[in-house]
């Protein structure tokens, strides 16, 4: 990584201690990035070196390869997601990739609009009960809930009672298996398994993958008996398009043999985690930004409420005439992306378009939080401006400057459900709530895998006269 120098590294522990999740990290990597405007090294321990790059044309060189995932990070998630769709590469992912495309098909979406609009409004029923004017609520918890309820019917068929449980265990195994992982890769000792599950971290992760894997075992379970049923198994034979577990539940290969078990709970693992955690975060933040301009708050509601015309039945058409509310939330994507970064590992040498070029076995990690405030290509990149979404200001951007869903072979397959929901969710929100920030609550951004708020997000929430 010579041609990529980087900010000055212990000798031991290399730039890991200067992250120490205070809110600061990811703003560190901004100024790092502009000082050394491509890409610099970053050492995680005396061993693991990543080269972190940020400029679009980097961004674009990685991603066009489907180049394997990075085997440090990924891997620490092994243990709980399983070797499904995010982390598996090569054959094995091609045909997974193919298998499941089909459950993310337009038609499959349409139908899920309501359910989406149901669970929302579960939640909103509850802030009702919760909100005043003079104190805030703390939304992350609620939203998470809200979209593993979404994300449970609409993939799983299973109708949970989640949002009205006093506690979730699975959302707090998330909650904690995100935390320790992002934990464990900033202590080199702790990257050897034979170590780290010796200590009270690899203890608390191992417990917590057990509760998340008994949860997937539930709703796999309870859907296999339910398919059990003569009627259930032809319903879904007729079906056109079927169903995100029906697909993994009813798959054969050409000699007509199913997904092995392992297989089967590592994809639901996969999706029940990437498919409520990142949009709990998108929505999350999305709803932050809101409250900090009131006047786009404003201007969203009016758009909404013409649309729902004094109802609360959202409607599949609704979703591509809400433009000012999908301007508002690509830019709170752009500020506050929920997956802020993604990482590769060189099964060959990769050159930038430069003609830089790094070595086979390299990791190099894409900051997507970083390419998102480049200055070089946006504009005062701080501020939350939506106008930079509208069709004439998006015509001249650089195709990989802003990279919510990633790009190429390996990018989102949920991006069209995610946005979907994420629209759901804020009009009905924004038609029933108003929308202030808590000063003495600000979160404090913090990425564990997906970009949290250390201490929630604090927003004082207050009921419209109808
Ligand atoms: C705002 C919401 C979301 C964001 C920002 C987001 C972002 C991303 C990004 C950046 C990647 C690339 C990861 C990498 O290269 O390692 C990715 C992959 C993936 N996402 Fe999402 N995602 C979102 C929602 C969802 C949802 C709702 C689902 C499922 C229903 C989902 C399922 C996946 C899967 C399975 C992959 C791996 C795809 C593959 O490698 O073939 N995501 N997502």
């Amino acid at each position: 990584m010579k041609p990529f120098p980087g900010p000055p590294a212990h000798w031991l522990y290399g730039h890991a201690h200067e992250f120490s999740q205070d809110g600061t990290d990811l703003d560190k990597t901004v100024v790092w990035s502009q000082k050394y405007p491509y890409g610099h090294q970053v050492w995680f321990g005396p061993f693991t070196a990543y080269l972190a790059v940020y400029h679009p044309d980097y961004a674009k060189a990685l991603l066009a390869s489907s180049e394997p995932k990075d085997d440090v990070a990924y891997r620490f998630m092994l243990p709980w997601i399983g070797d499904g769709l995010l982390i598996n590469s090569g054959q094995k992912w091609y045909r997974h990739r193919r298998l499941l495309t089909p459950g993310f098909h337009y038609d499959i979406l349409k139908s899920y609009v309501q359910e989406i609009a149901e669970s929302t409004k579960i939640m909103l029923d509850k802030w009702e009960l919760l909100s005043t004017k003079e104190r805030s609520v703390e939304l992350y918890h609620h939203i998470s809930l809200m979209t593993l309820d979404s994300i449970l019917k609409c993939a799983f068929s299973f109708h949970s009672n989640c949002q009205l449980e006093s506690n979730n265990s699975y959302i707090q195994a998330v909650y904690e298996l995100g935390f320790l992982a992002s934990e464990r890769f900033k202590t080199f000792q702790h990257h050897y398994d034979l170590i780290y599950y010796l200590t009270p971290n690899g203890i608390r992760f191992r417990r917590a993958c057990n509760l998340a894997h008994e949860h997937t075992d539930k709703v796999i379970h309870q859907r296999k008996e339910a398919l059990k049923n003569e009627k259930e198994l032809e319903r879904i034979k007729e079906k056109k398009h079927r169903d995100f577990l029906d697909i993994l539940l009813c798959s054969r290969d050409e000699n007509g043999i199913g997904l092995s078990d392992e297989d089967l709970r590592a994809e639901v693992d996969t999706f029940m985690f990437e498919g409520h955690d990142t949009t709990a975060s998108g929505i999350s933040w999305l709803l932050y930004c809101l409250a900090q301009h009131p006047e786009h708050q404003q201007k969203c509601r009016e758009e909404i409420q013409e649309l729902l015309g004094g109802q609360e039945k959202f409607e599949w058409e609704f979703l591509s005439n809400m433009p000012y509310t999908t301007m508002c939330l690509k830019e709170s994507l752009r500020l506050y992306p929920p997956l802020p970064g993604v990482s590769r590992k060189l099964s060959k040498p990769l050159i930038f378009p430069d003609g830089k070029q790094v070595p086979a076995g390299c990791l190099v990690a894409l900051s997507i939080y970083s390419l998102h405030r480049n200055p070089n290509f946006w504009d005062d990149p701080e501020k939350f401006n939506p106008l930079r979404f509208t069709p004439e200001n998006s015509e001249n951007k650089h195709h990989h400057s802003y990279l919510p869903f990633s790009v190429g072979p390996r990018n989102c397959i949920g991006q069209h459900f995610a946005m979907n929901e994420m629209k759901v969710a804020a009009a009905l929100i924004l038609n029933r709530f108003e929308l202030e920030v808590d000063e003495v609550n600000l979160p404090i951004k913090t990425p564990q895998i997906v970009l949290r708020s250390k201490n929630g997000i604090h927003l004082k929430i207050k009921k419209l006269e109808k």
